[in-house]
């Protein structure tokens, strides 16, 4: 990829759909939190994918609160998008929601950032384009994924004090 590449913010927009069932919950018919991290992982990752048309492994992922339980039978909305780049990482927000499939009511359960690194087929870092945001409501994606992550960061600097 030349340097001077970009890419949109939308091309990155990934949703991911899951049925709870029993090997995924725990022995309150919930969800497992390893569960929910993974389909987080994958989802973040298609979307760091379609951002940069390489190879993305996870480098890291920020503090996760699981808000509201998942009951089993219910389904589950995995939401992601890039919403900032360095040079071979991409910045991606997650979002999860939970949805009663007989009333169709949802619920934010989890939310995080996930940073991926585009490597190359040796495994080594590749440079990725710059993001770009060409619509208000890619601006607006961006920067509800930058001030949520700054105040998350604050509140587990908070706790910790
Ligand atoms: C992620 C990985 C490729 C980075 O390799 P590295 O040799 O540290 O590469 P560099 O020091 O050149 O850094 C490359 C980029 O990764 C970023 N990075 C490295 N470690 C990071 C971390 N823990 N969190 C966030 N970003 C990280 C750097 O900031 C840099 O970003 P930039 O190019 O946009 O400035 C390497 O640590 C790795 O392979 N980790 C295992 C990934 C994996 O297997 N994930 C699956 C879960 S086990």
């Amino acid at each position: 990829m030349g340097e001077t590449e970009t890419a949109r913010l939308s091309q990155s927009h990934t949703e991911m759909t899951e049925l709870l069932m029993p090997d995924d919950t725990n022995y309150f018919e919930r969800a497992l939190g390893g569960a929910v991290l993974h389909w987080m992982d994958i989802c973040g990752a298609i979307a760091a994918m379609r951002f940069s048309h390489s190879q993305c492994v996870t480098a890291s992922m920020d503090h996760v609160d699981f808000i509201t339980p998942i009951e089993l039978g219910e389904v589950v909305v995995v939401q992601a998008y890039a919403f900032e780049t360095g040079r071979t990482s991409i910045d991606v927000k997650v979002d999860v929601r939970a949805e009663d499939p007989h009333t169709g009511d949802s619920r934010d359960t989890t939310s995080s950032f996930l940073t991926f690194v585009a490597v190359d087929e040796d495994g080594t870092p590749t440079p990725v384009p710059d993001l770009v945001c060409e619509s208000d409501a890619e601006r607006q994606h961006r920067q509800e994924a930058i001030e949520e992550r700054q105040a998350q960061l604050e509140a587990i600097i908070d706790r910790m004090e």
